[in-house]
């Protein structure tokens, strides 16, 4: 039997247990591209997948409940300059704080890194990921028409320095 959590152990600002982050592994690729192909337009293909794994460049990490994937997210890593690649959850879990959570890992990874600012594109109407970004600091710095290819919708551009 447990033992019964006492009042004082309680986090009752935590609305969520926490995520395990795990760097990206050959192992996760196929169930990453389950959740990349059900959450974008344009999703990354094995293929990429694979060249983020050899990219030393690359900090892409996949986040966990126990054994379930709730998210991933990367970014890569030039000089001083970190530019966030993916921010996922998976649909069946958002809206509870993990996009946020992922975002500030990889932000929390930049900054230890050495990164001064960390920069990304959204799409235009994309608004839930632009509120959340704000929500964590970014600021618009730029618009790009027709930056995503597929649907020649612009690009937001957003930054964060730390
Ligand atoms: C964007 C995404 C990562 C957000 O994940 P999430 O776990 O739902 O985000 P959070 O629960 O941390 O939400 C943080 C804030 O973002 C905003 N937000 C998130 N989803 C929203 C929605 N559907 N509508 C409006 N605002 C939303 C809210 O301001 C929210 O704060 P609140 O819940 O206190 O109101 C998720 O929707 C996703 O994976 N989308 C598909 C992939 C994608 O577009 N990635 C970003 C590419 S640039």
């Amino acid at each position: 039997m447990t033992d019964p959590v006492e009042p004082e152990q309680q986090n009752l600002s935590d609305p969520h247990p926490p995520l395990m982050f795990k760097r990206l592994g050959l192992n996760h690729v196929p169930r990453v591209l389950l959740l990349e192909r059900e959450c974008y337009p344009d999703p990354w293909t094995h293929g990429m997948f694979l060249q983020e794994l050899e990219n030393v460049n690359s900090h892409f990490f996949v986040a966990y409940l126990d054994e379930t994937i709730i998210g991933y997210g990367g970014f890569w890593l030039l000089i001083d300059e970190a530019h966030v690649t993916r921010v996922t959850v998976n649909p069946a879990y958002r809206r509870r704080g993990y996009g946020t959570d992922i975002m500030r890992y990889l932000m929390d990874q930049a900054y230890q890194a050495g990164a001064v600012i960390m920069r990304l594109e959204v799409r235009e109407t994309n608004i839930p990921a632009q509120k959340m970004y704000k929500k964590l600091g970014f600021v618009t710095e730029g618009r790009r028409p027709g930056y995503y290819q597929s649907t020649e919708e612009a690009a937001i551009l957003m930054a964060y320095r730390f």
